[in-house]
C-alpha cells in the first residue's frame, strides 16, 4: 500500500528528500512545524502563516508548498522570510543545522483515536488506498511497526510520539513550543497567543481573535476551496477534501468498538507507560 500511495502522488516519497533537508540552508528566521499526519497540520501552519505575516489573511498556496519531504533545495530556498517549513517526518530527520542554532520548532499533538480515524477517513476518500476496513486498520495502527505497510513515513504514532519525548528530555538545546489540537480547539485565543508569544509576534487581543475566527473549521474549509491554489496535490480534490473533514475532538467514538478501543486503551497503555504526554479524548 505505502509504494501505491507514493506513485499516485498521494503523499511524497519522503526518501528522495532526506539529503535535501539536511543540506538545506538554513535562515536563522526559519520555523519548523511537525506533526503526525493528521494531527491538524494545515489548521496550524494557517494560524501561523497568519500570525508570521501580522496580518489575518489567509496564504493563497496550501502547506504543501513548504512541506520539507514535498520541496526540492530550489524551491525551499525561494521561500520569502521567515519561511514557515512543515513536515511528518521524525525528529531525528530535521535538518540537523536548523536544531543545533535553536530554531524554532512547533510540535503538535493531538490524542491517537481521533488520529486513527481522520487518517483512515483520508484514506478511504482515496479509492483503493486501503483496502481493509477500520478494523484492520486498527491492527495496523496499533502493531505494525513504521516504514511497514502503515505509512509511508519512517515510524508509526507510538515510535514518532515517543521519540519526541524522548528528545524533549535530553535535547536541551531544544526551542520547542508544544500544542494539543484539544487545547487549541477549546481555547483559541489562549492557544494561540501562547503560539504568537513563541513566535515573537503580536499578541494583541483583537488580532489573535481574529486569527482565531478565520481559522475556525467552518471559515477554513470555505477558505480553502476558494482561494487556495491546488495545484500541487495534482487534482487530489478528494484528498483535499479530507484535510477539512468534521475537525471535531472525539469523533473517535463514532467508530470504534467498545472492544476496539479497550484493545487500542491497553497497547496505548503499555507502549506510553513511560511517556508523560497526556490525551483528551472528549471536550
Ligand atoms: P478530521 O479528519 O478528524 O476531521 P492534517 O492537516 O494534519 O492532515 O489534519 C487533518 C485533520 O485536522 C482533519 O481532522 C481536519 O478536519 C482537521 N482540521 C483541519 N482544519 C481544522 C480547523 N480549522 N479546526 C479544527 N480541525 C481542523
Amino acid at each position: 500500500m505505502a509504494a501505491d500511495n507514493i506513485s499516485n502522488g498521494l503523499v511524497p516519497d519522503w526518501r528522495y528528500h532526506v539529503d535535501v533537508i539536511e543540506g538545506m540552508n538554513y535562515r536563522d528566521d526559519d520555523v519548523f512545524m511537525c506533526a503526525f499526519p493528521k494531527a491538524g497540520t494545515h489548521w496550524i501552519w494557517e494560524i501561523t502563516t497568519m500570525l508570521l505575516d501580522g496580518r489575518p489573511e489567509y496564504s493563497p498556496v496550501s502547506k504543501v508548498t513548504s512541506m520539507l519531504e514535498f520541496s526540492t533545495t530550489d524551491e525551499l530556498d525561494r521561500l520569502t522570510s521567515p519561511r514557515l517549513f512543515n513536515t511528518h517526518l521524525p525528529y531525528k530527520l530535521l535538518p540537523s543545522d536548523a536544531v543545533r542554532k535553536g530554531a524554532k520548532i512547533i510540535f503538535l499533538q493531538r490524542n491517537p483515536k481521533d488520529i486513527a480515524v481522520s487518517y483512515y477517513s483520508m484514506l478511504k476518500q482515496k479509492k483503493n488506498a486501503f483496502p481493509g476496513n477500520f478494523n484492520d486498520w486498527n491492527q495496523l495502527f496499533l502493531f505494525h511497526p513504521g516504514n511497514s505497510y502503515l505509512t509511508v513515513y519512517p515510524k508509526n504514532w507510538f515510535e514518532y510520539t515517543l521519540e519526541w519525548e524522548q528528545v524533549m528530555r535530553s535535547e536541551q538545546r531544544l526551542n520547542l513550543h508544544m500544542i494539543y489540537y484539544e487545547n487549541l480547539k477549546q481555547n483559541p485565543v489562549e492557544e494561540i497567543t501562547r503560539l504568537s508569544r513563541f513566535l515573537g509576534s503580536s499578541t494583541e487581543t483583537m488580532y489573535i481573535s481574529e486569527v482565531a475566527n478565520k481559522c475556525s473549521f467552518r471559515n477554513m474549509k470555505k477558505a480553502n476551496i476558494e482561494t487556495k491554489d491546488l495545484s500541487r496535490l495534482q487534482g487530489e480534490k478528494t484528498m483535499f477534501d479530507s484535510m477539512f473533514r468534521k475537525g471535531e475532538v472525539g469523533d473517535w467514538k463514532n467508530w470504534f468498538t467498545v472492544a476496539q478501543n479497550e484493545l487500542f486503551d491497553k497497547v496505548h497503555s503499555d507502549k506510553m507507560r513511560e511517556c508523560s504526554f497526556l490525551y483528551q479524548y472528549t471536550v
